[in-house]
């Protein structure tokens, strides 16, 4: 008996040996060395070993890809060595800049150039040579675990070469052709598509179930040594080398070059070389081949000084405008939106783009059937940037402004020197659906779990019609709980948050209330200045416009508001219902330095975010805008700053340094 028990641990070890070699001349190596047949035969004969001797399951065993456990939530790891984010660059001299200050440190740098892959990074702990966890990067310090799911990962060796204790870290990644097989079947199944490669990566190592992550094909690049010292490696590219021994998945368009010249062909040849790559990439990343040299050059408390990222530009393509349809806003304002033949642009499928206004379509000369092009930086929304007249056929169609509703059918106005147009039909269900939705959304109200489409269809089933009724919805418990998809866990959550609401500080409310011309900025800044509802519904276009930032078009917005029965009587129910009206945040200080002041700010800040920095100037008196003139009384300046900066240099503007604005917030604490 004993005998064939070692019997079967000698046949599992010689299985798990076969199979993890086989996947890694497979897919790291992209070099099979065994046939798929054969690979299944070894691989079913482990799984009836396992399941009849489950004590001799191996931690590297293979069958540990093939997911299966199913997690309540993922546990927390900290990072021994947190987890940097990279600096900016964006154009051929912010590198220069970037050489220069490595120069000017007495360094003669030799460069590794890496593809920034666009996925999300990972870092991967093994002991013994065997891999004991794996974790996302989270807020740097605090990752979430999520070993099982990177096990599923074909490229993530399960047992290294050398028996060592190591961590290493890279990209987990999806490639443009799963990404494009997974929107297939979505697409078949009536599911929501993924939106890009990044996105699509990251909800997928975030599965609970990692059966369903080890379904998503996810993939793995390996691009950073934490700790070169303690294995006698003395540059990156040597720590790149080392690591890819050891059995990892590096990049193989990771170049050594000399000087910053060779950056910048890097930079070229990889910009053109782009569109073949089988995934996405969002830039080139820099870094200082040398550690004794990187360690020369040191850490921010965000980014190492050693290494940088070079952003491609927005990019642009070009498609079709299919046609121009209008939709209606909360305030009633309704904007026409270009209707696109699908295209990807930065990853993402683009097929809708805001118009703006008619002012907008009249100025880029707009009809419908033309081509023109598309431009998405980033996370920002995608816009249209231009028409293609050269492409014109002459079938085009002119563009033609509506003058009713597209939902109510009454008839549409503009106010005199204004762009947009409204429906002022109170009685218009578009107007009041995205009204709700806005009154909740996060900025406004913030009351979880009342997302868009809960609102479409609680305002259809009759429940939510104006705002006040949201703070009716507990007596409508039974009916809401007995509705399909809506638990009794999640309508006591929506009920526990919509009570939380009641307390939020006025600017919330009069943000939600949804006011024309009435943004977040201005909330706060009519909440700071009035600190009660009450006192604000007193105040009339003088007063108001007395207020530096309100105009008089802003102040008769409020002032016409406030004087309609119709909202004098909803605020009343509100506050009927215990809705808080009264300023609760910090009071503003009158200080010499902030007072009426303006302020731009530019580069990276370390210390402060830039909300943060906002936030607190606004606090002071003072605000932020985002172009420097000769009226801007000082601009901040950070890391790797713009040409704002030498814009500010040239007017002889004040230069802050975040050092400075840190003391003078200390002042006033
Ligand atoms: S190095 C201390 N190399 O970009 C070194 N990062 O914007 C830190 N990324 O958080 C990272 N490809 O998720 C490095 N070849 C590469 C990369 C890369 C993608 C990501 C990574 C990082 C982010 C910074």
């Amino acid at each position: 008996m004993e005998e064939s028990k070692y019997n079967i641990k000698q046949r599992i070890d010689e299985l798990v040996k076969i199979l993890n070699e086989a996947n890694y001349n497979y897919h790291v190596l992209d070099k099979p060395t065994i046939t798929d047949q054969e690979f299944d035969k070894y691989i079913r004969e482990l799984i009836v070993l396992e399941e009849e001797h489950p004590d001799l399951i191996r931690d590297d065993s293979p069958t540990s890809r093939i997911g299966g456990t199913v997690l309540e939530g993922f546990e927390k790891i900290t990072h021994e060595i947190p987890m940097l984010s990279l600096s900016n660059v964006f154009n051929e001299s912010e590198i220069i800049n970037f050489d220069s200050r490595i120069r000017k440190e007495g360094i003669t740098p030799h460069y590794v150039c890496e593809l920034k892959i666009d996925g999300l990074s990972v870092s991967l702990k093994y002991k013994n040579g065997k891999l004991v966890s794996a974790a996302t990067r989270g807020d740097g310090v605090v990752g979430e675990d999520i070993t099982n799911n990177a096990k599923t990962i074909k490229t993530i060796p399960l047992v290294i070469k050398q028996p060592i204790d190591i961590e290493v870290r890279g990209e987990i990644y999806m490639s443009k052709k799963t990404l494009e097989n997974i929107n297939r079947i979505r697409k078949e199944n009536n599911q929501p598509l993924l939106q890009n490669c990044r996105n699509a990566a990251a909800g997928s190592i975030r599965q609970l179930d990692s059966k369903v992550a080890a379904s998503r094909k996810l993939d793995c690049f390996i691009y950073h040594l934490p700790n070169p010292e303690d294995y006698g490696i003395k540059t990156h590219y040597e720590a790149l080398e080392f690591m890819r021994d050891l059995g990892f998945k590096t990049n193989p368009n990771n170049k050594l070059v000399m000087d910053e010249k060779g950056i910048l062909d890097f930079i070229n040849y990889q910009t053109e070389n782009r569109n073949k790559l089988p995934y996405d990439i969002d830039g080139i990343v820099i870094k200082l081949n040398s550690i004794q040299d990187q360690k020369r050059m040191g850490f921010t408390a965000k980014y190492p000084k050693w290494a940088t990222a070079y952003k491609f530009p927005a990019e642009e393509v070009l498609t079709k405008l299919k046609d121009i349809i209008f939709t209606v806003g909360r305030t009633g304002q309704i904007t026409p939106n270009a209707v696109l033949d699908p295209v990807i642009v930065m990853g993402s499928t683009i097929s809708r783009a805001t118009l703006h206004n008619e002012d907008f379509v009249i100025s880029k000369d707009l009809k419908i059937g033309d081509i023109v092009s598309i431009r998405k930086a980033g996370d920002v929304i995608p816009e249209v940037v231009e028409v293609k007249k050269e492409r014109r056929t002459g079938e085009e169609k002119d563009f033609e402004m509506i003058n009713k509703c597209p939902i109510c059918k009454e008839f549409i106005y503009k106010r005199e020197g204004q762009v947009d147009y409204y429906c002022v039909n109170p009685l218009c269900p578009a107007k009041d659906i995205e009204g709700l939705c806005h009154f909740v959304s996060r900025k406004a109200m913030n009351i979880d779990g009342l997302g868009d489409r809960i609102i479409e269809d609680f305002y259809n089933m009759g429940y939510i019609k104006d705002f006040h009724d949201i703070y009716h919805l507990s007596n409508h418990r039974d009916s809401l709980t007995s509705l399909e998809g809506y638990g009794d866990k999640s309508i006591d959550n929506l009920i526990n948050a919509i009570e939380s609401s009641k307390k939020n500080s006025l600017e919330r409310l009069l943000f939600a209330l949804g006011i024309p011309n009435v943004g977040e900025k201005t909330a706060k800044l009519l909440a700071t200045k009035y600190l009660s509802l009450d006192a604000l519904m007193e105040a009339t276009v003088e007063e108001l416009t007395l207020i530096p930032d309100i105009g008089e078009i802003i102040a008769k917005c409020i002032v016409e508001y406030f004087g309609k029965r119709k909202n004098k009587d909803l605020i009343e129910k509100l506050k009927e219902l215990g809705i808080n009206t009264l300023y609760t945040g910090e009071l503003i200080q009158e200080t010499e330095e902030f007072q009426n002041k303006t302020f731009v700010i530019t580069g990276s800040l370390v210390k402060y975010t830039r909300d943060e920095v906002e936030e607190k100037i606004s606090l002071l008196g003072g605000k932020c805008t985002s172009s420097v003139s000769k009226k801007t009384s000082a601009v901040i300046v950070g890391e790797n700053p713009g040409s704002k900066y030498d814009k500010a240099r040239n007017l002889g503007i004040p230069i802050w340094s975040e050092d400075d604005i840190e003391e003078l917030f200390k002042k006033y604490e």
